[in-house]
């Protein structure tokens, strides 16, 4: 249990954190993930730090939604990062408009719901609804061959740049994997630039990944969306999102699941690509797994040594693949490990979630006491070493502060 003491200091911590990374542009407010590193605003970094700011200052929680709906592109796209200021960083998928032209974990409707959860200011679900409403649809214009499941562009567009998941639709041979993921990626922005980023007929030749996890999210946050619409008495968005909701969850169970555990999948054959990583738990929110499937799928994959039950959990890649890498390696940053093994807070905070909602409480409350021993022991860091807990990657990294929502 984390007691009083502890909980009272990591809120502080997460305070002066959150004061340190807030920027303003005119009258947009916004946090950054990381300022050394990531000095920009990103799409669910900024959905987590409206999660996390609205459990101290609910004011700022909105206003870092609000920028993040300021740049809604005319289809509907809210685009993956905002580049506020000019910076010599990561300036690889710079367009005019100055955002990115990818999508990230699609988020927004959890995070406003849970703000109006918590105040019920019915003023601020109108005022994002319908921007979100845009938001949804656009993504499931993603969809060509109406198999009611949402293609990706992109690795990045998971959150999860470098996730061997997406080694085999990158189409690298096991010996390239490590080394040139992050290469490939960067070369596929080129491409899909050149095939305009939403046209669909195009971009789906390059790379069309049907994601696990990003599957996942849509499937709760179609259930926000539902919910928020009844609130403000949008009956046709009510009833349309109930329906995508019930057709995702129809098609997951359809195309993915297989030998117990849902898989992401890729190209026209809806192909499986099964690579463990922790992405196998995220049904577990969206609520897909039956009761029996969870309580195996924690059983053998979960709490299983020689896979996710590290010293430190939970990795995001299993122990056991080829492709497991936990550590800092030196050289060019493409070779960095990210989400080949390291533990990140974010998919910590979903799968606690998810054993919450299932009842699973003494695995729940493990990930949450060890998310918070890693953050007391290593500092805010963007990810963390699962055999030592050693802090890695970008400093005063923001996603540490989702320890105060596993509640
Ligand atoms: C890294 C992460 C991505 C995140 C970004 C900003 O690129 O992989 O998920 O949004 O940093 O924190």
């Amino acid at each position: 249990m984390i007691n009083d003491n502890n909980q009272f200091n990591i809120e502080e911590k997460v305070k002066e954190l959150f004061i340190k990374n807030r920027r303003t542009s005119g009258n947009y407010q916004y946090t950054l993930p990381s300022p050394g590193s990531y000095p920009y605003q990103w799409f669910w970094d900024s959905c987590f730090h409206a999660i996390i700011l609205s459990h101290f200052d609910m004011k700022s929680a909105k206003e870092e939604l609000r920028s993040l709906i300021s740049k809604q592109f005319k289809n509907g796209l809210l685009p993956h990062i905002i580049y506020w200021e000019k910076h010599e960083v990561m300036n690889v998928d710079w367009d005019a408009e100055g955002t990115s032209s990818l999508a990230q974990p699609p988020l927004i409707a959890y995070a406003v719901k849970n703000i109006y959860k918590k105040e019920n200011d019915i003023s601020f679900v109108k005022e994002m609804f319908a921007p979100m409403d845009r938001y949804y649809r656009h993504l499931l214009t993603r969809d060509p061959r109406k198999s009611h499941l949402v293609g990706l562009i992109n690795p990045d567009e998971s959150g999860e740049d470098n996730s061997p998941r997406f080694d085999i639709p990158l189409g690298l041979e096991p010996t390239q994997r490590f080394s040139e993921n992050n290469l490939k990626r960067f070369n596929l922005f080129e491409k899909s630039r050149k095939c305009g980023f939403d046209n669909v007929d195009c971009t789906r030749n390059l790379f069309w990944v049907k994601d696990v996890a990003f599957s996942a999210y849509l499937i709760e946050n179609f259930v926000c969306m539902s919910e928020l619409a009844c609130e403000i008495k949008e009956r046709e968005s009510e009833a349309f999102y109930i329906g995508q909701r019930e057709m995702m969850t129809k098609a997951m169970r359809e195309r993915m699941y297989e030998d117990g555990i849902f898989w992401t999948i890729h190209g026209s054959n809806y192909e499986k690509i099964k690579v463990k990583t922790w992405a196998i738990f995220a049904p577990l929110i969206g609520g897909l797994y039956t009761e029996d499937e969870a309580k195996n799928l924690i059983k053998n994959h979960l709490r299983n040594e020689k896979e996710f039950w590290t010293p430190f959990i939970i990795p995001t890649t299993a122990k056991s693949e080829t492709s497991y890498f936990p550590g800092e390696r030196s050289g060019p940053v493409w070779l960095r490990p990210n989400w080949r093994g390291p533990i990140w807070i974010a998919p910590n905070w979903f799968v606690y979630r998810g054993l919450k909602k299932y009842g699973f409480h003494e695995e729940a409350n493990i990930i949450r006491e060890k998310s918070l021993e890693l953050v007391e022991k290593s500092g805010f860091r963007e990810y963390y070493h699962p055999e030592t807990g050693q802090g890695l990657g970008a400093f005063d990294f923001t996603w540490g502060g989702l320890v105060l929502d596993m509640e």
